[in-house]
């Protein structure tokens, strides 16, 4: 029996997708990146570390379509303010040289992690090149990016879990919560 209190953290505030939500939004993806590269010879899908990582690995198992998995490691969040100074930790194995690359993230907020890292991959010559995310804070954008396969709008709020976090907490959560961001650096000082 799972017997973890469902708010391990006093400064969340609120639910915005339970897990059963998010597992739904990420078949339905999953089903619809099958269809459009049912023809796909080389489908990579390409995480960014590390808050992609929960979202990657259950999104593979929902693409009935041969793919290979890889990771780039990036950093743009001081705290809970994104710089706009994008740091890669380390790079992708894989050469994408002719692979039909799905770049995956799990929030977009200012744009500016796949703005740069999409910028990147396309000089680097992939076949094609699409944007999935799971979030996004679409009034935030700084840049000018589509994504391809989004999970859910949000509003501007601090979220974790499902890989999310705040100064490394939260990101195992189940499910997507805001945080009261008062109360948590009240508790912090
Ligand atoms: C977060 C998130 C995205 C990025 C989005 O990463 O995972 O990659 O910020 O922000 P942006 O659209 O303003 O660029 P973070 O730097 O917190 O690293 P993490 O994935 O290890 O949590």
């Amino acid at each position: 029996m799972d017997t973890a209190p469902s708010y391990p953290y006093d400064f969340i505030d609120e639910v915005l997708f339970t897990q059963e939500q998010i597992e739904q939004r990420v078949s339905d993806i999953g089903a619809q990146i099958t269809n459009d590269y049912r023809d796909s010879e080389k489908l990579l899908l390409l995480g960014l570390l590390r808050g992609s990582v929960m979202f990657v690995t259950d999104l593979m198992r929902k693409v009935h379509h041969p793919l290979t998995m890889d990771f780039m490691s990036v950093s743009s969040y001081a705290g809970n303010v994104s710089t706009g100074f994008i740091r890669i930790d380390s790079d992708h194995k894989t050469n994408i040289n002719g692979w039909d690359v799905i770049l995956i993230d799990d929030i977009v907020d200012s744009g500016y992690t796949i703005y740069t890292i999409h910028k990147l991959l396309v000089d680097r010559k992939p076949k094609s090149l699409k944007v999935c995310a799971l979030l996004d804070k679409v009034d935030q954008h700084k840049v000018d990016i589509n994504i391809d396969y989004l999970g859910f709008e949000i509003p501007d709020d601090f979220v974790v879990g499902y890989g999310l976090d705040i100064d490394e907490k939260g990101r195992n959560l189940p499910y997507i919560a805001s945080v009261n961001l008062e109360k948590y650096y009240a508790k912090k000082v």
